[in-house]
C-alpha cells in the first residue's frame, strides 16, 4: 500500500499528540505525588475527638519564634475556639478537622480556605503580618444552622498578645 509522504507525516503527529496526552494525563494523576483525600485512610475517628490528644482541646500553641499553631474544630453550627487569637508577624499553620459532617473553614480576605471533612485533618499555613480581625465562615452547607456558622480570627499587636484562647 502506498501512503503518501503527507499523509504518513500527519498520522506520525497524531499518534504522537496521543501518546503525548496519555503521558500527560498518567503523569498528573500518578507521577506529581496528588493522593486523593482517603488513599491512606481516615486520620483520626470524629466520634472521638474527646480522645485526640490534638482536638480534644481545641487551641492556639506557641510552637516556635513567630510560630504558631492552632487546632480547630468545625462542627454543627460552630468553630472552636472561637475567637481565635495570634499575635501579628507570625506564622500560623491550622489543623481543622470536623466532629461531624462536612464544613468549611474560610478566613475571609486571606486564602486561608478548605473543606473540613470528619476523619481528616486540613492544614494551612499563613503569614500574618498586621493586626487586624477576619471573620471566619463555613462555606459548605452543612444543615439548618450553616448559614450561621462563622467565628473569629484576631491577629494582635506583638506586645499585647498574652496567648491564644481569649
Ligand atoms: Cu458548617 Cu456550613
Amino acid at each position: 500500500m502506498n501512503i503518501h509522504t503527507y499523509e504518513k507525516l500527519w498520522l506520525v503527529a497524531a499518534m504522537v499528540l496521543i501518546v503525548g496526552f496519555i503521558a500527560t494525563v498518567t503523569y498528573g494523576a500518578v507521577g506529581v505525588g496528588i493522593e486523593m483525600v482517603d488513599d491512606d485512610g481516615a486520620t483520626l475517628d470524629p466520634n472521638s475527638l474527646d480522645e485526640d490528644e490534638r482536638f480534644s482541646d481545641p487551641r492556639v500553641e506557641e510552637v516556635g519564634e513567630d510560630e504558631y499553631e492552632v487546632y480547630v474544630v468545625a462542627r454543627q453550627f460552630l468553630f472552636q475556639p472561637d475567637p481565635i487569637e495570634v499575635p501579628a508577624n507570625s506564622e500560623v499553620t491550622f489543623y481543622v478537622t470536623s466532629a461531624d459532617v462536612i464544613h468549611g473553614f474560610e478566613v475571609a480576605g486571606t486564602n486561608v480556605n478548605t473543606m473540613v471533612i470528619p476523619g481528616e485533618v486540613a492544614k494551612l499555613t499563613v503569614q500574618f503580618d498586621e493586626p487586624d480581625e477576619y471573620g471566619i465562615v463555613c462555606n459548605e452547607y452543612c444543615g439548618s444552622g450553616h448559614h450561621g456558622m462563622e467565628g473569629k480570627l484576631i491577629v494582635t499587636p506583638e506586645d499585647e498578645y498574652d496567648g491564644g484562647d481569649a
